[in-house]
């Protein structure tokens, strides 16, 4: 993604306005300065998201999230800077010219452009086939016969591959498409030697891959009857990275954000299954094995991720595998268990959604499926059998991150399996929970309250001229910590241009999302500062950071270099000074 140079940012930042940019997601009323409803970032039913339009924030005061309209694009978008920037650009009419590619690089993003485009191409031509080609007709039963709606293959974008080889050829012909990059795509082919295309995808029923916006990267055919290959899909290409994409992505965003939470099954059938049943937060991996890149994609919507794949040993080997990832990106997983022989299409079929439901409910955290497996596996009864199942648990148990799960765990398997609970702790290596586990962590990082009397002094900067006026006659260094005098300078920089403060500026300026929401907090508290005396939380501002600066080793420092000095030095006088003012400080806060 390349640069945008910062007048862009600044011109789509100023148009794009925030309370039309939530619309599209919240429906939001007003309620005093500021709108609000409810947050579509954590479930709930209050309504603690806030909207303030004059400032270009917003804020959400159960889950703590905020920031500016590009913040918020890039959440609820899972989008990076760049990608939100543009996404809003388009839509409030600003064009970004990308700097000056280089020719190659220029030559790429074309390309890439017109790859798209034949696939949208294709994926039209087919699905218009579907729709009424009279040579289309066994695609349609194919369909009725699997129970699928036509809403349903509407939102995917189904279609349908005659039995020929050359109808999409002849098609992208006459279209004139270069086929050399529908051959890229892999939706022609060519025999060695000769300059003819082929259609790749024939007698078919074609699923769409789309990525995560919607747009076709490529296609998964699947054969209407028993013979083999059940389903050919287009080969990775320069818009197809098959490790990094998850079928239905698109459809799934929003609903696995409300949720909190994602399912994922292995097959195209079985998304469509669930999605038919009303059950959205789903994504499929389509043949492929879970990667981590999968993983990081879906940790930009859920909290928690289950496994729904068929009820058979191939199923439960893919949970398997898929744990190890989930333990290494610390993405909590739990596990959706079908009856042996059932996939989630048949089962939603056969059962309903209720059954679903019910499984749902009593999906099982991924590390106690495990054990579960171990102990049918191997028998616990004998030495051996101990030894195996406690071999292949250790170095997974000892990625749980959380302390307290992982000691809950090592108690349940020495129990189960008769063995000694210290044995078992040394063996994981990782011991048992010690008080500092246990301990509320410290970091430096720590979330400090929004209602701290630096935190109160930058709102009321926010509110009263005044009192920025004050600020910078006092220097805000001598009011600040390091963390929020940025922030502080800004305003005060900002408040001398014309143009007034820009808050949502103020926002982005901010490295870390969190410290981003927790600004914003304190942005949008504007009823809470009407009872505020603002000449007091100056003072306690003051003497907060005169503590943090009061050391004693400064006092110590200053004596020994008072007595190394002569009294008619002009330093001896300034430290005399000093020492007092000092003292006289500690007295005050002591
Ligand atoms: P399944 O065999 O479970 O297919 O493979 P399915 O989607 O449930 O289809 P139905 O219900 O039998 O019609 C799971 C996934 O693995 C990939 C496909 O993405 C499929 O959806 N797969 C399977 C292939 O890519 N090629 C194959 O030959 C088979
Ligand atoms: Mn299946």
């Amino acid at each position: 993604m390349s640069m945008i140079p910062d007048d862009k940012v600044n011109e789509v930042r100023e148009r794009a306005s925030i309370l039309e940019v939530v619309s599209d997601y919240v429906s939001l009323r007003k309620s005093g300065a500021n709108y609000q409803g409810i947050c579509p970032f954590h479930g709930e039913k209050t309504g603690s998201f806030n909207v303030n339009p004059a400032r270009g924030i917003f804020h959400c005061f159960g889950c703590g999230v905020g920031g500016n309209a590009i913040s918020f694009i890039m959440k609820i978008e899972g989008l990076t800077f760049p990608e939100a920037v543009k996404f809003l650009a388009k839509r409030v009419g600003v064009t970004i010219e990308d700097r000056p590619r280089t020719a190659s690089e220029k030559r790429q993003s074309d390309e890439r452009e017109l790859l798209y485009r034949i696939n949208e191409q294709a994926a039209r031509f087919y699905r218009r086939l579907l729709l009424s080609d009279p040579a289309a007709e066994a695609g349609r039963a194919y369909l009725e016969r699997r129970g699928v709606d036509a809403a349903t293959a509407e939102a995917y974008g189904i279609g349908f591959a005659p039995d020929k080889w050359d109808s999409l050829t002849r098609h992208l012909e006459q279209q004139r498409v270069p086929m050399d990059l529908a051959e890229k795509l892999g939706l022609v082919k060519r025999r060695e030697g000769s300059v003819r295309h082929y259609d790749t995808f024939r007698n078919r029923l074609l699923f769409v891959i789309a990525d995560m916006h919607g747009r076709p990267i490529g296609f998964g055919g699947r054969v209407l009857d028993d013979s083999l290959p059940k389903y050919i899909n287009s080969p990775e290409s320069p818009i197809y990275h098959k490790s990094e994409v998850l079928f239905g992505l698109n459809l799934a965003k929003h609903a696995m954000r409300e949720k909190e939470n994602g399912i994922i099954v292995e097959g195209y059938f079985d998304h469509l299954a669930l999605y038919q049943a009303g059950i959205r937060n789903v994504v499929a991996t389509c043949g492929t094995a879970l990667t981590n890149g999968h993983i990081k994609l879906l940790q930009r919507y859920a909290k928690k991720v289950y496994t729904l794949f068929d009820g058979d040993s191939a199923g439960k080997k893919a949970t398997l595998r898929s744990m190890k990832l989930f333990l290494d990106e610390k993405l909590p997983a739990g596990v959706i268990e079908l009856p042996s022989g059932d996939d989630p299409d048949s089962f939603l079929k056969t059962k309903g959604a209720a059954a679903f439901a019910d499984h749902l409910a009593k999906a099982r955290p991924i590390f106690e499926f495990f054990f579960a497996e171990l102990l049918g596996q191997f028998d616990s009864g004998t030495v051996e059998g101990k030894v195996a199942i406690i071999e292949a648990l250790a170095p997974r148990l000892a990625k749980i991150v959380n302390p307290i799960e992982r000691e809950l765990y090592v108690k349940e398997i020495a129990r189960k399996l008769g063995v000694d609970l210290r044995q078992l702790q040394r063996k994981i290596g990782r011991g048992a929970i010690t008080a500092a586990d246990l301990a509320p962590r410290k970091e430096r990082s720590a979330p400090r309250r929004a209602n701290g009397p630096e935190e109160t002094l930058l709102a009321l900067m926010g509110k009263y001229p005044g009192v920025i006026r004050r600020v910078r006659q006092s220097g805000p260094a001598n009011l600040f910590s390091a963390d929020l005098l940025p922030v502080a300078e800004s305003i005060i920089a900002q408040s001398e241009s014309h143009a007034g403060i820009d808050w949502a500026l103020i926002l982005e300026q901010i490295g870390s999302p969190e410290e981003r929401s927790r600004l914003a907090a304190i942005f949008m508290d504007e009823d809470r500062l009407e009872e505020i005396d603002a000449a007091k939380a100056f003072d306690q501002c003051r003497m907060s950071r005169d503590r943090s600066q009061l050391k004693d080793g400064e006092v110590k420092e200053l004596k020994r270099e008072l007595a190394r000095l002569d009294s008619d030095s002009e330093r001896y006088w300034e430290i005399l000074r000093k020492l007092d003012t000092l003292r006289n400080r500690k007295s005050q806060l002591l």
